[in-house]
């Protein structure tokens, strides 16, 4: 069976101090919930503080982001051998945010993925549709590509380290959820795109996780879906109730 996982992505929120007073409330909040993995992917300087306030837990700890480069002139990036020295586990990559105002490409997605598996990280990959590419009736077109694209060479041993994130992108910080059918049709959707990569097995063994707008409301109808394996959450991922509760449901 496959794993839930339930990620939390900060975005640009939180400081250093804040996400040690979070890891600390949380741990025990959420201590003994082992029926999916919890994660919490926060910004590179937060990263250090995180991995130190969650051992011994059961959080781990993810990035925002990764460039490609093993190491070189790129002012500004952050390399994956980096993540890893200070305790990185997993890391989001081709979140819509960054391929809406940073120029994130499912060519340049698909190479910080490959960076990211060979020096051992976990990638959560991001994809989806935007609006109007829904209502032209074009998803299941748009997400089967960017599968396909994002990723392309990498092998069936290295999808054991890939989590794909299903976001529509007019469902993200808008409020607007995916009902639990149309989460669960595209996540379906993609796990159909992977098993025409990789066969049915990988299919089958891939967690694909909903995000956009999924709350402590709506968490329990969306995780009941059979194709939706958890839960990508940016705003709700900031309270501890919240958070706690969309990690209980993943846990009934
Ligand atoms: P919201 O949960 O704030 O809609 O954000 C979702 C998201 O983008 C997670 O990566």
């Amino acid at each position: 069976m496959r794993r839930t996982v339930i990620a939390g992505n900060w975005k640009m929120n939180m400081t250093p101090s804040a996400t040690k007073a979070f890891i600390e409330e949380l741990a025990p909040m959420v201590k003994g919930m082992d029926k999916c993995d919890i994660v919490l992917c926060v910004p590179f300087v937060d990263i250090a503080t995180a991995v130190e306030a969650a051992k011994g837990t059961n959080i781990r700890i993810g990035a925002e982001n990764v460039h490609f480069a093993k190491s070189g002139a790129y002012t500004g990036e952050i390399s994956a051998e980096m993540l890893c020295e200070i305790g990185t586990e997993y890391v989001v990559i081709g979140h819509s945010e960054r391929r809406q105002y940073f120029g994130e490409t499912d060519e340049t997605v698909n190479l910080r993925t490959k960076a990211a598996l060979e020096a051992g990280l976990k990638v959560i990959l991001c994809l989806g549709e935007v609006k109007e590419e829904r209502l032209a009736g074009i998803t299941d077109e748009v997400v089967t590509m960017q599968t396909k694209l994002d990723l392309a060479g990498i092998s069936a041993e290295q999808l054991k380290n890939v989590i794909i994130a299903y976001e529509p992108v007019w469902a993200i910080g808008t409020g607007l959820t995916a009902t639990p059918e149309q989460a669960d049709e595209t996540c379906g959707v993609i796990r159909a795109a992977i098993a025409g990569l990789y066969g049915e097995a990988a299919a089958e063994a891939i967690t694909i996780q909903y995000g956009g707008s999924m709350n402590d409301g709506n968490a329990a109808e969306l995780l009941a879906k059979v194709n939706v394996d958890g839960g990508l959450i940016g705003g709700a991922s900031l309270k501890t109730d919240k958070f706690t509760a969309i990690v209980k449901a993943a846990n009934a």
